[in-house]
C-alpha cells in the first residue's frame, strides 16, 4: 500500500478545526480505508498517535497505540514517572474529551504533569508540555459503535495531543517555550528530573 506522507507544520490543514465524520459515512469502505491508512502511517513513522489532518484529511479521526518496543529506551523508573504503559490500538472518531479529577483551585498544578513531548508534524524537536493527568474520551469507531476510554498518565497525554490536532492546535501552542529542544538535546534531558531541565533552560 502506498502511504501518504505526514503533513508538516506550516500546512493550513493542521491549523483548522477538522470536520466531524457525518453519520452516513460510518461503516463505509471509505472510512475504514482512512483508518487503516492512518494506522499504517502511525506504525511506519513510528509514532504513538496520529490525527487525520496529519495526512491532509480534515476529519475528526484519531488513532493511538503504544507498545513495549516504542518505550524500550525508557528505564522502568522513567516509565513509572510518566505513567507510560502499553495499550492496544484505539480508533476514535468525533471524540469529546473530559478532564477527570479536576484540580481544586487551591492546588495549582494538581492533576497535571509536565514532560517532554514531540510531534510527527514538527520533526526534530521536543518541548515540555503540561497536560492533564487523567481524561475520559468518548466517540465512535469506524462502524459507529460507541467508544469510551479513561486514560491516565502517558496514554492521557497522547490522547490530549491527538484531540488537539483536531482543533488545529499543535503542541508548540501549549509548550513551555523556553524548553524547546532539538531531539539530540532532549535525549539528554529525558533521563533527568524535569526540574533540572527547567532550571538549566530558565523555563
Ligand atoms: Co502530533
Amino acid at each position: 500500500m502506498e502511504l501518504p506522507p505526514i503533513v508538516l507544520a506550516g500546512r493550513a490543514v493542521l491549523r483548522k478545526p477538522a470536520a466531524p465524520v457525518p453519520p452516513e459515512e460510518f461503516g463505509t469502505k471509505q472510512l475504514k480505508r482512512l483508518v487503516s491508512t492512518m494506522v499504517a502511517v502511525m506504525r511506519k513513522a513510528p509514532g504513538v498517535g496520529l490525527a487525520a489532518p496529519q495526512i491532509g484529511v480534515s476529519r475528526q479521526v484519531i488513532v493511538l497505540e503504544d507498545s513495549e518496543a516504542l518505550m524500550s529506551r525508557l528505564t522502568p523508573a522513567e516509565r513509572a514517572e510518566r505513567g507510560r504503559v502499553p495499550f492496544p490500538l484505539k480508533v476514535i472518531i468525533n471524540p469529546t474529551l473530559r478532564v477527570l479529577g479536576a484540580s481544586p483551585p487551591d492546588a495549582p498544578g494538581a492533576g497535571r504533569a509536565t514532560f517532554f513531548e514531540g510531534c510527527l508534524s514538527v520533526p526534530g524537536y521536543m518541548a515540555l508540555v503540561e497536560r492533564d493527568l487523567s481524561v475520559e474520551v468518548s466517540g465512535l469507531d469506524a462502524d459507529g459503535e460507541e467508544v469510551r476510554w479513561e486514560a491516565t498518565g502517558w496514554p492521557a497525554r497522547i490522547l490530549q495531543h491527538e484531540v488537539d490536532h483536531l482543533r488545529g492546535t499543535l503542541y508548540v501552542d501549549r509548550m513551555l517555550t523556553r524548553s524547546l529542544c532539538s531531539n539530540e538535546e532532549a535525549k539528554l534531558w529525558i533521563g533527568r528530573p524535569v526540574a533540572e531541565a527547567r532550571a538549566a533552560l530558565g523555563v
